[in-house]
This record gives C-alpha cells, sequence and structure tokens, in this order.
C-alpha cells in the first residue's frame, strides 16, 4: 500500500469541473443494489440448503430486515432466558435466487450484509464466502469468480443462535440489517474506502482530509486518478481537488491522501446539523469510473479536565441516554423511520447524544444521528476474554476481536456524529488484582483504535478506581464513569488532570403511567437476586423514586451532573425501554423498566423532568392522574421551567403555590382526592405562562387513533405510527383503562402492536393489543404502490373509529 503526501491542484479542480459537468452525471459508476426483498426463510436446520439445487420452494417468502424471534411466544424457558427476552433463538436458514445480467461481466459485484445475529455462513452457488461470529457487525464478501453472469445464482445463508444465553438484553435472530448488492468497476473506491476528516476548522476555514483506498481487482496500465468534491447541502459545488496514485498495475490496493479547504465552513452542531457531501471520483485514463459520496460534517471539540466538553468552542454538555438496539415491537430488524421516530422523541426532550450501547449500532442510526445532530458514543464490546453470558462473544474474542473493531472503525470513522469510541462496557478484566492482563488488552485494543481515527477512547467501567486495569493501563482519553455519581465530585481528586464522561448513569426505574404513594422517599428494588423477584402485577411507581441498588433516580444523577463544569455529559440508562432486562423484577416480566420512553414510544413522566431542564421551551407537566378512591391521599407532582411558581386549584379552590428552591427538580403537592378537575398554572413574574389540567376520567366511551404521520412513502419499507387512547365521554384519559383492541388495515399491512407493558405476553405480531393505562399502539407499513391506506381499530361495546393514510 502506498500512499501520497497532500496535493492540492488547483489546475486540476478547475480541469475536473469543466470535465464533470460533461461526463460525470451521465455514467452510473456504482450501484448499490437493495437487495432485502424475496428471501426464502426456513426455521430450523437444514442439510446441504447451502447447495444451488437444495429444494426450499415450501420455505417461507420474506424480504429482510427479518428478525424470527420476535415472531415467536414469550416463555421463561426459552434458552434466551427472561434476561434475553424470553423469545425463541435457534437456527435459520435464508436463500436468495436471483439473475445477474450478462451486461455485468467485467464488473465486480459484492454483497454487504449490515449485521446478521448471529454466527453466519454465507455461500454463493454452493461456494462457502465464510463466517462471521459478531451479531453486530458489518461485512462484504465478493461474489465476483462466482457468479454465472447471464444466468441464475443462489446464495445461501445459515445464522445460528441457538446456543444460548449469549447476550445480557434481547437480541433477535437473523438478518435483521438491511442487505445490498455492490456492483462496481474493475477500478474502484474499496469497501469503507473513504475517510474524510476535518483536521482544522476555524470560522474562516475548514481544512478537510480525504483518504481514499482504490482497488484495482486486475487491470494492468490503468492509469488511476481521483478527484474530489466538496458540495454544500443546496448541492453547490464549493470545493474540489485530486491527487495521482503512484500504483496502476493490477491488483493493488493505493491508499490516497488529499486535503481541501473549505471558506466560511457552516459548522456542524447538535442544533444545525449541517451536512456537506464530499464525492470522491476515480478515474482511468479519462474515463470515470467510480463515485463514491459521504457525509461530512465540519465540527471542532474538545474534552477539557476542567472546563469539560466543548463543541466549536462552546461550552455544553454531553446529554445522552443509552439505547439497544431493538425498536420495540419491532424486535430487532432495522427500520431506519422507526430509529428516526425514536430520534425524534429524544430530541424533543432536549436530549443531545446517543450511546450504542454495548456493540456497533446499524448504519443507518449512525446517518440519522450525522443529520438530526447526535453525539454518538460508538461502543464495540460487553465482554472481553471473560463471558458474561457462557455462550456470548469471549469464547471468539481471541480469533475476532481486533478484525470486528477494525471493521466498527473503518465503517463508522466517517461521520460526524461519531465524537467518542468505547472500547467496552462493564468488562470483567477490569477487576482483578492478580491478573492484570486486562490492562495489555485495553491497551492493544485502544493501539487499533488509535491507528485509524484520533477520537477520544473511553471505556465505561463500573469500577471507576484508580486500581481498574482498564483505567490503570493508561489507555483511556475519557476516564468512563458508569454510576457512583455520589463520586463525581471527588473525580479530580482520585484521577488529577484527567478527562471526565459519564458512560452510563442513573438506571431510573418506572412503569408508565402507575403510581403508589407516598412519592417522597427513595425506593432501593430489588433487594436480593437469590429469589426471584415478583410483586403484585410487577409494576414500579412511575414517581422518579425508585432504583436499582448500583443506579440512581434520575433527578439524584442529574443534579451532580449540572453542578460541575468539568463533567462533560452522560448517557442515560436508557432512553428507551428494551426487550430483556426486567430489573426490579423475574419473570413474568420480559421487558425493562429504565427508560425514559417506554417500549412502544410513549414517554413517561420524568421524561418532561430532562424536558424542563433541557430545553428551554415552556414545561409544564402535571401528574399523576385524577382518578383515585375517595379521601385517598394522593401526591401531585409538576415538572416545570420558564415560570418562577406553579399554582394548583381543586376544583377552582388553590392548594396552594409552590416554588422550586435549592437544587429542586420539581413540585409536590400531597391532598385528599375528590373527584373533579385539577388545574395547574405556571406563572413568571405574575403572568402565566402555561396552565395543564387534569380531569377525574368517567365511563370508557370511545378510542381515538392519531398517526405521527398521515402521509409515508410507498416504497413497503415505511410505517406509520398510531397512537390509540381511550377516553370518556369528554376526551379524558381513561388512566387504567385496558380494552382489547382489534386492527384491520387495507391498502397496506399492521408491521406490530404494542401497549409499554413489560409483563404483556401477547404477540406483538397479533392483529390486537390491550391498551396499558390508556394507551395502545398500532404500527402500520405501507405498499409499494402508492394509495391509500386505512386503519380501523375497533373494542367491544365502542364505536369502530378510521384513521386514513396516505402512501406516496
Ligand atoms: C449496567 C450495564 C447495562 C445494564 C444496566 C442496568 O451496569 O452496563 O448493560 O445492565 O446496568 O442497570
Amino acid at each position: 500500500m502506498s500512499s501520497l503526501p497532500v496535493i492540492f491542484k488547483s489546475i486540476a479542480f478547475v480541469v475536473a469541473v469543466a470535465f464533470c459537468s460533461t461526463i460525470c452525471f451521465a455514467q452510473q459508476t456504482r450501484t448499490v443494489a437493495d437487495f432485502d426483498k424475496g428471501w426464502r426463510f426456513h426455521l430450523g436446520d437444514v442439510s446441504h440448503a447451502e447447495q444451488p439445487a437444495a429444494a426450499d420452494k415450501s420455505w417461507r417468502i420474506l424480504n429482510l430486515p427479518h428478525d424470527w424471534s420476535i415472531e415467536g411466544t414469550f416463555s421463561k424457558d426459552n434458552p434466551a432466558t427472561p434476561e434475553g427476552g424470553a423469545l425463541p433463538g435457534g437456527i435459520g436458514w435464508y436463500r436468495k435466487t436471483f439473475t445477474v445480467p450478462a451486461a455485468s461481466k467485467g464488473k465486480q459485484i459484492y454483497i454487504d450484509f449490515d449485521g446478521v445475529y448471529q454466527h453466519s455462513d454465507v455461500w454463493i452457488n454452493g461456494q462457502h464466502l465464510g463466517f462471521r461470529s459478531n451479531g453486530y457487525i458489518s461485512f462484504r464478501y465478493d461474489l465476483t469468480p462466482y457468479l454465472n453472469f447471464g444466468g441464475s445464482n443462489t446464495i445461501a445463508v445459515k445464522v445460528n443462535n441457538a446456543e444460548q444465553p449469549n447476550s445480557r438484553w434481547y437480541s433477535g435472530s437473523g438478518i435483521y440489517r438491511n442487505v445490498w448488492l455492490v456492483t462496481t468497476a474493475k477500478i474502484a473506491i474499496d469497501h469503507w474506502g473513504t475517510y474524510v476528516t476535518t483536521p482544522q476548522v476555524s470560522k474562516e476555514q475548514a481544512e478537510i482530509a480525504v483518504e481514499l483506498k482504490v482497488k484495482n481487482a486486475g487491470m494492468a496500465n490503468a492509469n488511476i486518478s481521483t478527484h474530489v468534491y466538496v458540495y454544500d447541502a443546496a448541492g453547490k459545488l464549493i470545493a474540489g481537488g485530486g491527487s495521482i496514485p503512484a500504483g496502476n498495475t493490477a491488483d493493488t490496493l493505493t491508499a490516497l491522501k488529499t486535503k481541501l479547504i473549505v471558506k466560511n465552513p457552516r459548522l456542524w452542531s447538535v442544533d444545525d446539523p449541517y451536512l456537506y457531501r464530499v464525492v470522491s471520483k476515480v478515474f482511468s485514463g479519462n474515463k470515470e469510473v467510480d463515485a463514491y459520496t459521504a457525509n461530512l460534517g465540519i465540527r471542532y471539540f474538545n474534552f477539557d479536565a476542567d472546563k469539560g466538553f466543548s463543541l466549536n468552542g462552546k461550552a455544553m454538555k454531553i446529554l445522552g441516554v443509552c439505547n439497544h438496539h431493538d425498536l420495540g415491537s419491532l424486535g430487532s430488524a432495522i427500520n431506519t423511520r422507526a430509529l428516526e421516530r425514536q430520534l425524534q422523541i429524544l430530541k424533543a426532550m432536549g436530549c443531545n447524544g446517543i450511546r450504542t450501547s454495548h456493540n456497533p449500532p446499524a448504519p443507518e442510526l449512525l446517518d440519522l444521528c450525522d443529520r438530526m445532530g447526535f453525539i454518538v458514543m460508538d461502543e464495540a464490546f460487553d465482554m472481553w476474554k471473560l463471558e458474561k453470558t457462557k455462550y456470548d462473544y469471549h469464547l471468539f474474542w481471541d480469533e475476532w476481536h481486533k478484525r470486528d473493531l477494525q471493521d466498527q472503525l473503518l465503517r463508522d470513522r466517517n461521520h460526524p456524529s461519531v465524537f467518542i469510541w468505547s472500547i467496552g462496557n462493564e468488562i470483567g478484566e477490569q477487576y482483578s488484582k492478580t491478573d492484570t492482563s486486562g490492562r495489555n488488552i485495553a491497551r492493544e485494543l485502544a493501539g487499533i483504535v488509535r491507528a485509524m481515527d484520533n477520537r477520544p477512547i473511553t471505556s465505561a467501567n463500573n469500577d471507576p478506581s484508580r486500581t481498574s486495569n482498564i483505567i490503570a493501563s493508561g489507555a483511556l482519553d475519557l476516564i468512563g464513569y458508569n454510576y457512583h455519581e455520589f463520586d463525581y465530585a471527588k473525580f479530580h481528586e482520585r484521577f488529577p488532570g484527567k478527562k471526565f464522561i459519564a458512560t452510563e448513569t442513573t438506571s431510573g426505574l418506572e412503569t408508565r403511567g402507575y403510581y403508589e404513594f407516598p412519592s417522597d422517599s427513595i425506593r432501593v428494588w430489588p433487594r436480593t437476586w437469590d429469589k426471584p423477584n415478583v410483586r403484585e402485577g410487577n409494576r414500579v411507581s412511575a414517581f422518579d423514586n425508585v432504583r436499582p441498588p448500583w443506579g440512581s433516580t434520575h433527578e439524584a444523577t442529574w443534579k451532580v451532573m449540572k453542578k460541575h463544569d468539568y463533567l462533560s455529559g452522560m448517557y442515560i440508562w436508557t432512553g428507551f425501554d428494551y426487550l430483556g432486562e426486567p430489573t426490579p423484577y423475574s419473570w413474568p416480566s420480559r421487558s425493562s423498566y429504565f427508560g425514559i420512553v417506554d417500549l412502544a414510544g410513549f414517554p413517561k413522566d420524568v421524561y418532561y423532568m430532562y424536558q424542563s431542564e433541557w430545553t428551554d421551551k415552556p414545561v409544564l407537566h402535571l401528574f399523576p392522574h385524577w382518578n383515585w378512591a375517595p379521601g385517598q391521599m394522593v401526591d401531585l407532582w409538576a415538572y416545570y421551567n420558564n415560570a418562577d411558581e406553579v399554582e394548583l386549584y381543586l376544583n377552582g379552590k388553590s392548594v396552594g403555590i409552590k416554588k422550586k428552591t435549592g437544587d429542586d427538580l420539581h413540585v409536590m403537592w400531597r391532598l385528599p382526592f375528590e373527584p373533579g378537575t385539577l388545574k395547574a398554572v405556571s406563572r413568571k413574574n405574575g403572568k402565566v405562562v402555561l396552565i395543564k389540567e387534569i380531569k377525574t376520567a368517567g365511563a370508557t366511551a370511545k378510542i381515538e387513533l392519531t398517526a405521527d404521520r398521515k402521509t409515508i412513502t410507498a416504497d413497503g419499507k415505511d410505517l406509520s405510527f398510531i397512537t390509540v387512547k381511550v377516553l370518556d365521554k369528554d376526551g379524558t384519559l381513561v388512566p387504567n383503562a385496558d380494552n382489547r383492541i382489534k386492527f384491520t388495515v387495507t391498502g397496506g399491512s399492521l408491521a406490530a402492536v404494542d401497549n409499554g407493558d413489560p409483563v404483556s405476553h401477547d404477540s406483538f405480531r397479533a392483529d390486537n393489543m390491550k391498551a396499558f393505562h390508556g394507551l395502545a399502539l398500532a404500527v402500520i407499513r405501507g405498499r409499494e404502490t402508492p394509495g391509500r391506506v386505512t386503519v380501523t381499530a375497533t373494542t367491544a361495546g365502542l364505536k369502530p373509529v378510521v384513521v386514513e393514510l396516505n402512501a406516496k
């Protein structure tokens, strides 16, 4: 591999632009085809299913991404255990037969898998292409040598998720991310062969460094040259340059570097995630043979030991959340709209960061974070050599960790949203005082990362002490704390001159819509792990006052975090509830209680605490509901901002004005229940800011459907999320309504149903779901043909309700 020094040739730029306007856009040099459609699937092992002639006619036809676990039945006896979501695993086979045009002969054809959980073997026309163990890594195979050009080809994939438990959360099973068929010329930019960075950024100008890896698959005297162009978001060409590589011989990989200058750059930030595009073109002689587009966000940032984090010179805190990869009722099958919806809900809360706990994410998540303005901590591993569950990646560590980490870096380092690399979460090697081999592993991993990128490295330590092997290794740029918020204030005493990040915090516990009184004492659950931990209904009060022994309430951690500048930011466990890890309970619970937002995407009350602290928009959130037994003492909380005080009225009579004092994050009233209307009024300087009313709900009288988007794209993938509310005759939510709602869809299909209840064992794939605390969710998928999609919801004794969508 050779690399050239930096060259910027203005003449080449002028020539290239002139050249480009006539030729470049007329040629299709590279195609990246969605390869998700029309696979056949069989659950269970089949011998010789890799052979092209194998009988697959009886197999189910489906489109990827696909997660077979989510289609199964919850049982505590499934080998994943409730910790892993209590859904089935097993072995599955996928096959797809496709033709490759004769005209493609002379091209290179690759298949790209964004992620297969897990242990995948892939064959093309009976030829084994490879095995990947890691269920979260993206990988490519070169199909070219084995294809029948002008004829039929069969790709077969065996997925083995039989040996469980292999995860501490729900993994899903299958080809659960997108698959692409990539066709290029013989000379083309290699897989993940573009690396764009911004080594120097100021208000006046930004230096854009572009590294390209060009692969020449067998052309002698290729006379290769490359040109790089930067376009702004409006598509205007603003910079360009070129470099000519030395190596033009066949079967080589050539590394090229160039630098470009963008004048007066518009900087990428969480509030203005402005993206440029970098188009890299490869020429053989005069002929354009490849073009590849990468997003570019121009920004600079710093972690300072004393001042904390700053972006583009402005001090700010990373206000992030950790999320697992599942999409609730859709399972792990990736869907861009479902991810975007999660990010929109989080953005509206004021969240500006995502930690991809504890594995490389779907590439679409990073694209969305680039576009929507999130600061990503991109995490590699949940374990190294020491196991967390019997069949997890520790078994594959020695053989695969280097390759997997490098592949993650190669794939993800182009994303402007990625700010931090995490080399591991709560790694077992951190603890031992006698076996300190974890220090060497930490150094080795950090070395792999540093050889490829200069963004800061951390690891999520639940032993954030000086003796932790990972911290003692000296390999980390940022000392990552999981929990221990009571120790944050002493950070510099323990680590003088070091930089801090709260890699994971809080783990507050809540069930949406469920409340217990009194609310002003902290409960620590579970108390023990040695016996089943089950309580009536397995619910957790949604006042922010329940935490596991290692965690804190949301308020407790945020109060410390906001106090000290050097605390550069936090990633809360978790933004959304996820399948598996049903702490603090055991079965029959099957999903988490940690989310600020429940599994269905409905915010819990504490969402508004963050919104009141993290955004400027006026917030007044009063809870719980107002349906209790006569005379019962009820605590009422309000989160508010932009106001000096809140006054509460019950049936028109004031029950008192409350003001947050000191570091308070909410106010509370305690009063005996009497039916009627509660009204909270927030005021600033005596002027009303917001009014919030809660009424005692009467009998269930109707349901209401609200689509998050009424117009969706007719691509067979886009989704509309429909919230069902169970209401009384005046439109007040009936807080404990659990009506079973049935959905019929014409013109599209019902992708999933949910209600956010961690204890429900109803299938996400059924055509009905019970409301949970008055709410249910239907996820609707449009067809590929444009047209009207009609969703009808019915429930016993009430009038059916219809919502019309438009698939365009
Ligand atoms: C952390 C761990 C997470 C999750 C969380 C639950 O210690 O990193 O994966 O298990 O606890 O509170």
